[in-house]
């Protein structure tokens, strides 16, 4: 496209390829304007730079890339978190897992908690808000992924140690009140994973990798290590796939967890499932 069209023939001329919100809200971020503004003038003229960067979005669009991407953000429990495809896309269902959590903590004192792969630290920032006399810390594999979880808790101003590592690991013998993750738990080879826009967000925040397998190794590590983590009468918490509040309950069971408990999202769906440990002790076995 040449510079010099106007707004409201970009907006026709897109209506047939992408979905009009869509369109709306990538030509506010290229035009720099609201809303409002986008409507009372549909006869403003994008630059010819603006007109490249339109169409190069646009055609990213088309060729499945997620919105959020593309606008470098997203909203999860009514904040604007950055996102890149360095991390996973805040997915609303998460809210349960924030929800149960917040109910748990704000019966403690100055509660203990760890977010166990942070990506975009969505979980970890909403928490440290809504319980400001909590500890928080937030760990991640991906430095990446942690890059950007720091830049949003500091434009959220959440007070936050992030650490990097795999699960545990950065924790030494640390001891929690709380664990909450919302780890990869897509079984590696599930057609899902070619839709959706799933393909543009990182692997490692959806699935193990392990070829052939359930999608619940990332969970059996994390209930397993948990009585190494957690003070006595500490919650684990996990959010977990469609189809796992079973299999995920049964783990915990076996972990020596009680009060095991699943929580469903707005579509009904048993999304979080956890359990309290009520005597802390030291490793337990790493069931299948
Ligand atoms: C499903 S994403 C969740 C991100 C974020 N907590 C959320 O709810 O949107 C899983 C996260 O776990 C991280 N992860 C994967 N394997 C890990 C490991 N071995 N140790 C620590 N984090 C890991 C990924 O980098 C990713 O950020």
């Amino acid at each position: 496209m040449a510079g010099g069209e106007q707004i409201g023939a970009i907006w026709r001329r897109t209506s047939a390829l992408i979905d009009r919100l869509d369109a709306r809200l990538l030509l506010q971020q290229v035009c720099g304007c609201t809303y409002a503004e986008l409507i009372a003038h549909p006869e403003r003229t994008l630059t010819a730079a603006q007109c490249v960067e339109f169409d190069a979005l646009m055609a990213r669009r088309v060729a499945g890339e997620p919105l959020a991407y593309l606008l470098g953000s997203a909203f999860f429990a009514g904040l604007e978190f950055a996102v890149s495809p360095d991390v996973l896309i805040p997915r609303p269902e998460t809210e349960v897992l924030v929800g149960e959590a917040q109910r748990l903590a704000r019966n403690l004192d100055a509660p203990r908690i760890v977010d166990l792969g942070t990506g975009a630290g969505i979980v970890a920032i909403v928490l440290a808000r809504l319980c400001p006399s909590a500890q928080v810390t937030a760990v991640d594999l991906s430095s990446a992924a942690l890059a950007i979880a720091r830049a949003n808790a500091a434009r959220h101003g959440a007070t936050i140690r992030f650490l990097h590592g795999d699960w545990y690991e950065p924790l030494g013998e640390e001891r929690f009140d709380l664990i909450v993750s919302n780890p990869p738990y897509v079984a590696d080879g599930d057609p899902h994973l070619r839709r959706d826009g799933l393909p543009f967000e990182p692997q490692i925040a959806l699935t193990d990798g392990i070829a052939g397998g359930d999608g619940l190794a990332c969970i059996r590590r994390i209930v397993a290590a948990a009585a190494e983590h957690l003070l006595p009468g500490g919650w684990l918490l996990i959010e977990h796939g469609y189809d796992q509040a079973v299999e995920v309950s049964i783990l915990l069971s076996r972990a020596g967890f009680s009060e095991i408990g699943s929580w469903r999202d707005s579509a009904a769906i048993a999304r979080v499932t956890g359990g309290v440990l009520t005597a802390a002790t030291g490793r337990a076995t790493l069931v299948s």
